[in-house]
């Protein structure tokens, strides 16, 4: 058994959780899961990013103290993460005292690769990020993401000299020590570090006050990214308490959209700090709605409430984890929603429990000796490569072979016969590959599988209500 430890991007609260938010989450739980099934020990990190020039305006907006704000959208994420059936171990917010207290013992570790200079440039407040001119002349000084100019930015502030790590990144990018997941984004990751100038990592006071204090001098707070990306950190008793368990982590999994700061600054920042890097870099896509990047300026922001009340927490899993692809940008549509749930959950997996569950009940067939699960090569190989959307797909294909072998070996012509021996063998090997199947979707689906388990328990007992009723 080992210990493993897995994080999640956190979000800022500068407004209600979406559906992209989910994704971090519905891949992270499935590792969590997965890594519980082969006999590992987990730690889940989650939490809430707080700090920033984007969360103060948005306070301030809205004409409420930063610090009711905070907490307010802080708690509409964790409820959020619970409601998607996902249980972390740890939650830190970065307002915190103790993670400012943990995150102020970073910055002093690395004071020795931080020096003040004169930034003199843009910044995206949108994306929290100071941006090169070439970006600014690229994008004709507004933000594609955001839609917003950029603002030029005049302020003595401190550098972190990314420069003094940037050959041991790269080497461990390359050797796979830290593997950056999909392989498409390694060679995007190298291409920006060998881009990469010194990052500037604090704000003037004067500019902004909504930070933490950068230790022995009070005219400048850190940068909201040094901050944030100490969570995975401080969450665990960094630096005061031994973390040679849990860290490296097994898995740290972020949007492609901020894959640059996990990749440059945080490998820099652990170098730094003399932690080896996380193994596995892991980014997923986004998910577009209608085709499009969602905003809210557009008006195409789907509520991730709605959908878990349309369809419950098995069909949100289901859709966001099957049919968003793990690493490219795909899809959300309620036509195409509606019908993974009822053509694939409802047919293919509830049809098929209680097919099997009818026929074994009727004619009084138990299982007898407990069922042991076998975990397939082909499915070990895509979760160890964290290709969850393809591992759904291979046990899915597994269901829709069952449901094909129900119909070619007609076990109730074999009732019909009279014969008991051979329908019991039957009914044994079709309920045995169901119950290994829904072993194999249980990191997925732990509600839905849970309860096919629960109907194959002694009394098989169909479900008097399907388990996807269709809707
Ligand atoms: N606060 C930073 C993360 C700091 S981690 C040390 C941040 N916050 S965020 O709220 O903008 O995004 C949080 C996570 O949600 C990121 O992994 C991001 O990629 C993900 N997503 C936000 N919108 C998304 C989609 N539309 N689709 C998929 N993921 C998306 O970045």
């Amino acid at each position: 058994m080992s210990k493993v430890y897995i994080t999640t991007a956190i979000p800022y609260v500068n407004g209600q959780p979406h559906i992209g938010h989910a994704m971090d989450y519905c891949l992270a739980d499935v590792c969590v899961r997965y890594n519980r099934l082969i006999g590992n020990e987990v730690r889940l990190q989650a939490g809430t990013d707080e700090h920033g020039g984007k969360i103060f305006k948005k306070a301030e907006e809205l004409g409420k103290p930063v610090e009711q704000y905070v907490s307010e959208n802080a708690k509409k994420f964790q409820d959020f993460i619970h409601s998607l059936g996902v249980e972390y171990t740890d939650f830190v917010r970065t307002t915190d005292a103790e993670h400012q207290k943990r995150c102020q013992e970073i910055w002093k570790r690395l004071e020795s690769h931080i020096y003040k200079a004169k930034y003199e440039g843009w910044y995206c407040t949108g994306c929290e990020r100071f941006v090169t001119d070439k970006e600014v002349e690229e994008n004709h000084g507004v933000c594609p993401d955001h839609q917003k100019p950029y603002e030029q930015l005049s302020e003595e502030n401190y550098y972190f000299r990314i420069s003094d790590f940037k050959e041991q990144i790269v080497r461990s990018i390359e050797l796979g020590e830290m593997l950056v997941l999909p392989d498409f984004r390694k060679k995007e990751v190298l291409k920006l570090l060998d881009e990469s100038p010194d990052v500037s990592v604090s704000r003037s006071v004067e500019q902004l006050t909504w930070g933490v204090p950068v230790p022995g001098d009070e005219s400048q707070v850190m940068y909201v990214w040094i901050d944030a990306l100490s969570n995975y950190l401080t969450v665990l008793g960094y630096p005061e308490t031994s973390i040679d368990d849990w860290w490296p982590a097994q898995a740290q999994f972020v949007g492609k959209d901020i894959l640059r700061f996990h990749a440059i600054i945080w490998p820099a920042m652990l170098i730094g700090l003399g932690l080896p890097l996380p193994r596995h870099l892991v980014s997923h896509g986004m998910v577009l709605a209608n085709g499009q990047k969602m905003s809210k300026s557009i008006g195409n922001v789907v509520d991730p409430m709605e959908v878990l009340n349309r369809h419950g927490i098995d069909g949100f899993r289901y859709y966001f984890l099957r049919h968003i692809d793990t690493f490219a940008d795909s899809d959300f549509t309620w036509e195409k929603f509606d019908e993974a749930y009822n053509n694939e959950l409802a047919n293919d997996l509830g049809n098929l429990v209680q097919r099997l569950a009818t026929l074994a009940s009727k004619n009084n067939f138990e299982l007898g000796e407990a069922f042991e699960p076998v975990i397939p090569q082909e499915y070990k190989e895509l979760m160890d490569s964290f290709e969850y959307s393809k591992a759904m797909d291979y046990v899915w294909e597994k269901l829709q072979g069952l449901n094909r072998k129900i119909d070619e070996e007609k076990p109730w012509s074999l009732a019909k016969d009279g014969k008991k021996e051979e329908l019991d063998k039957c009914l044994k090997s079709l309920i045995c590959e169901l119950l290994n199947a829904n072993y194999l979707l249980s990191p997925f689906l732990p509600n839905a599988t849970e309860k096919v388990s629960a109907v194959f328990a002694n009394p098989i007992t169909p479900p008097e209500i399907p388990l996807f009723p269709k809707q």
